[in-house]
């Protein structure tokens, strides 16, 4: 089946064609980090409004690099939460349109189905530390800007949560401390890349919650830590000082989703951890759990990182299943700005 799918559940504006829920013919997505930069974070109405210009022309690049047509389009999967509802209602409104216009099937995803399903699309660079193909049952650890969570994944529709952030989500504290450093929004990158000069042990961040047990998280003792430490800095925090401080807060972060996301594996005897969501693209993590995979029996899954940030084709895993299942949502679909994933078990229906 060729389904075109839409996402604009936050800041970018995403349209993707995918044949069979695997083959990827294009992936277009046009961010709106310039216009929320000089504002420390998001504006919901103003990542509405761009949407709304962008919608339509990523939808044609999409179609345009994968070589085909609207009438070629089998049926329509669109992010239909959580996110920013504003932002949500734009490309759910395009999607519903094209499939009335088209007379063809729509489906309402959830984001974070998209991104933990993320790695069963076919593309070269999808790493995964093991040869063994992806398979049912594995640990999903979504982090991204809004969730921090840890589901055991069955299927397709079969999530169930193990564990999640009480409080911030890590890209949310990554992005928090890069702002308390001077850098700009959104700064995961940019600590990620300043991290890879410092060094980890100079300063000694903690790690809230390792040792309680179950498998929640929480983010914001280290953020708060990273304040008190920058207040007690008697020297500008630049050059060298502020390599280390990156360095050692990621090395927190990084420590504490590591050792969560293998216990839960060992406990819930899964051998296979997929990792996705925005913060999945830090290079220190992804070193981490490819060394944790050495030591262990568990295999770990990072889409690339293009699948990893928000992007559209990563709804088409579920939306091809869902949609050649005969599975579909009505025309009355709306978005959800809160939509808990492990309460999926299919398409979302008509209203919220
Ligand atoms: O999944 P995503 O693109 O959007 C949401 O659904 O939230 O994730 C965005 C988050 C931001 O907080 C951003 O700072 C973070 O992912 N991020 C990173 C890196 N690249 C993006 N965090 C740490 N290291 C990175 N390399
Ligand atoms: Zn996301």
């Amino acid at each position: 089946m060729l389904i075109l799918t839409i996402e604009s559940s936050c800041d970018e504006t995403s349209a993707a064609i995918v044949r069979d829920g695997r083959c990827v013919l294009s992936n277009i997505i046009a961010s709106q980090v310039d216009i929320h930069a000089c504002y420390g974070g998001v504006v919901p109405e103003l990542a509405a409004r761009k949407h709304l210009e962008s919608c339509p022309v990523v939808i044609d690049q999409a179609l345009q690099v994968a070589g085909v047509t609207l009438q070629d389009i089998e049926g329509i999967a669109v992010t239909a939460g959580p996110g920013l509802i504003g932002a949500l209602l734009v490309g759910l409104s395009a999607a519903k349109a094209l499939a009335f216009a088209l007379e063809i099937p729509l489906v309402g995803i959830h984001h974070i189905e998209g991104h933990i399903l993320a790695p069963f699309l076919e593309t070269t660079a999808n790493i995964s530390s093991g040869t063994q193909q992806l398979q049912f049952p594995y640990l999903a650890l979504a982090v991204s800007g809004g969730h921090t969570h840890l589901f055991r994944v069955d299927g397709i529709g079969a999530y169930e949560l193990i564990g999640q952030t009480l409080d911030d989500a890590a890209g949310e504290a990554f992005d928090k401390v890069a702002k308390m450093a001077g850098l700009t929004y959104p700064g995961g990158a940019l600590i990620d890349k300043l991290a890879q000069s410092g060094d980890p042990c100079y300063f000694n961040f903690p790690r809230p919650m390792l040792h309680r047990p179950g498998f929640d998280f929480s983010f914001s003792g280290i953020k708060t830590a990273v304040l008190n430490q920058i207040k007690k800095l008697d020297q500008p925090l630049e050059g060298e000082l502020l390599t280390h401080l990156a360095a050692s807060f990621q090395e927190a972060v990084v420590d504490v989703l590591s050792r969560k996301a293998f216990k839960a594996a060992k406990e819930h005897q899964l051998s296979q951890i997929v990792v996705a969501g925005g913060v999945a693209c830090n290079s220190g993590l992804r070193h981490r759990f490819s060394q944790l995979s050495l030591s262990t029996e568990i295999d770990v899954f990072f889409p690339e990182p293009i699948l990893c940030a928000d992007n559209a084709a990563m709804l088409a895993v579920a939306g091809d299943y869902y949609l050649t299942r005969g599975l579909t949502s009505p025309l009355e679909l709306n978005a959800r700005a809160n939509w808990p994933l492990a309460k999926v078990t299919g398409p979302l229906q008509g209203q919220c």
